[in-house]
């Protein structure tokens, strides 16, 4: 099969390319995992629906290792990923997109490295730069030229789900300096760089974190959202794909470290 560039790892709310495309099943050591194959401009791409196509895998059961695994087996480079998130920081309301920079890490009982010593020793892996530079650059270029308001840089924070904050833990992470919450984020951003890939995400912010408005979380609408967004996401990835692959100018592939 023809090596590919390009993923899309689709989050909640985001269940296809929006492009024709062709089914293909990947075996890889930890398990099984469908894909969708499309053609953009000459340019392979891979899409994978996190939470599955009929978002039956909740964040705590993501197969994270088998997925990362498939898009490196198919020849995956970079990986542009969407998360549905909670908003901790009133700059970044409901509705507002925004571009993950750097994440806090407060998830339990996932596996979360392909690392297990043995024969390959005792391999660790730098987190100076989580989501690429490189990709988060081409994400601000692109939304430029075709007018997509990124609200700004946020910091993540990914908790282990499939609860909700509780408001003392939603305190407790602002001082932290967390902006927005979510599920998924890690390990998979962890994993890619294991994998010498790059990784970046777009946060869409579907609701304020418990407590942040008075009364019980209100969510948008997903689908409502989706519509919205699903439009503009397609016309930010697509335009990424559109172009001659950009070599890598970042530290991704070069990241593990030997104590
Ligand atoms: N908390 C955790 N994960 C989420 C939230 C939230 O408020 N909203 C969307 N994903």
């Amino acid at each position: 099969m023809k090596s590919i560039q390009y993923a899309i790892i689709g989050g909640t709310g985001v269940y296809d390319s929006g492009v024709a495309s062709d089914k293909v099943s990947v075996q890889t050591e930890f398990g099984e995992i469908e894909v969708d194959i499309a053609e953009v401009q000459g340019n392979s791409i891979v899409f994978l629906a996190r939470h599955g196509k009929q978002h039956g895998i909740p964040p705590h059961r993501i197969n994270y290792r088998a997925n990362i695994k498939a898009l490196q087996k198919l020849g995956v480079k970079q990986i542009f990923a969407t998360a549905a998130v909670g908003s901790l920081n009133p700059d970044f309301p409901t509705g507002s997109l925004v571009l993950l920079a750097d994440f806090l890490d407060m998830t339990k009982q996932r596996p979360l490295t392909f690392f297990e010593g043995g024969l390959d020793g005792a391999k660790h892996v730098n987190m100076d730069d989580p989501y690429c530079q490189n990709l988060r650059q081409q994400l601000t270029d692109t939304a430029i030229q075709h007018k997509v308001n990124f609200t700004g840089d946020a910091v993540y924070i990914c908790t282990e789900g499939p609860r909700f904050e509780t408001e003392a833990e939603i305190k407790m992470m602002r001082q932290w300096g967390a902006d927005v919450v979510g599920m998924t984020s890690v390990p998979e951003v962890v994993l890619a760089k294991e994998l010498g890939m790059c990784y970046a995400s777009v946060g869409f912010v579907v609701n304020m974190a418990t407590g942040m408005e008075s009364g019980p979380i209100q969510l948008v609408e997903i689908e409502e959202m989706l519509s919205r967004n699903k439009k503009i996401i397609n016309r930010l990835f697509l335009g990424i794909f559109s172009k001659k692959p950009d070599q890598q100018n970042c530290a991704c592939a070069d990241s593990i470290v030997y104590l």
